[in-house]
């Protein structure tokens, strides 16, 4: 994966965080938590529990590697429209698109499937507990290199503003 080909979509992502943020009533308490979040020079640093990767992996091959692949891979040709218009299945590693979203974002994404009437992914509410998809995420986010994992977590998981280092 190449990041540099990913950056331009996280700037505009930034502009709209920043614009988001000036709108807010109380702009300089809503920075001061996000820095209070994260220090700029922080090394970010995945904890993931070993035995709950695990779990998700298992959970992921019994419901999910059908369509999204063994290891998250999907099919090579996925950027490819199917004859109905529609694409197939992304990869959920860092290959795609998945690490554009924050955790809230997937998770809820999971649980209700693809839009109704466009998409084709289900949805697994009533089928796999709350705690079995945040395993699958942990697992998921796993599968992401050291750079997609900290440009995810500072830019989409905690908003962080975009600064050139
Ligand atoms: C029947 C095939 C199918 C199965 C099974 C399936 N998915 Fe999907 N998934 C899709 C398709 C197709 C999309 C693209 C959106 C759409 O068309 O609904 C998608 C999209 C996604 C996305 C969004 C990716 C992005 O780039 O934004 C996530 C996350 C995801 N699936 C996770 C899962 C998980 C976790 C499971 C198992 C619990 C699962 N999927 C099972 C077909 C499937």
């Amino acid at each position: 994966m190449q990041l540099d080909k990913k950056f331009p979509i996280l700037l505009p992502l930034s502009i709209i965080g920043v614009v988001l943020i000036s709108g807010c009533t109380d702009p300089v308490s809503t920075i001061t938590k996000i820095l209070q979040q994260i220090q700029p020079d922080q090394e970010i640093v995945r904890n993931f529990d070993a035995a709950q990767i695990e779990r998700g992996y298992a959970t992921y091959l019994k419901n999910c590697s059908v369509c999204h692949g063994p290891n998250g891979e999907a099919t090579p040709d996925w950027r490819k429209p199917l004859e109905n218009g529609r694409y197939p299945p992304p990869p959920l590693d860092d290959s795609a698109h998945a690490w554009h979203h924050s955790t809230e974002e997937l998770k809820r994404f999971i649980l209700n499937g693809g839009p109704p009437g466009e998409g084709r992914m289900p949805g697994w509410e009533g089928v796999l507990t709350e705690q079995e998809i945040d395993d699958i995420l942990v697992w998921i986010k796993s599968l992401w290199s050291d750079e997609v994992y900290e440009a995810w977590y500072r830019r989409i998981e905690n908003k962080e503003p975009y600064t050139s280092k």
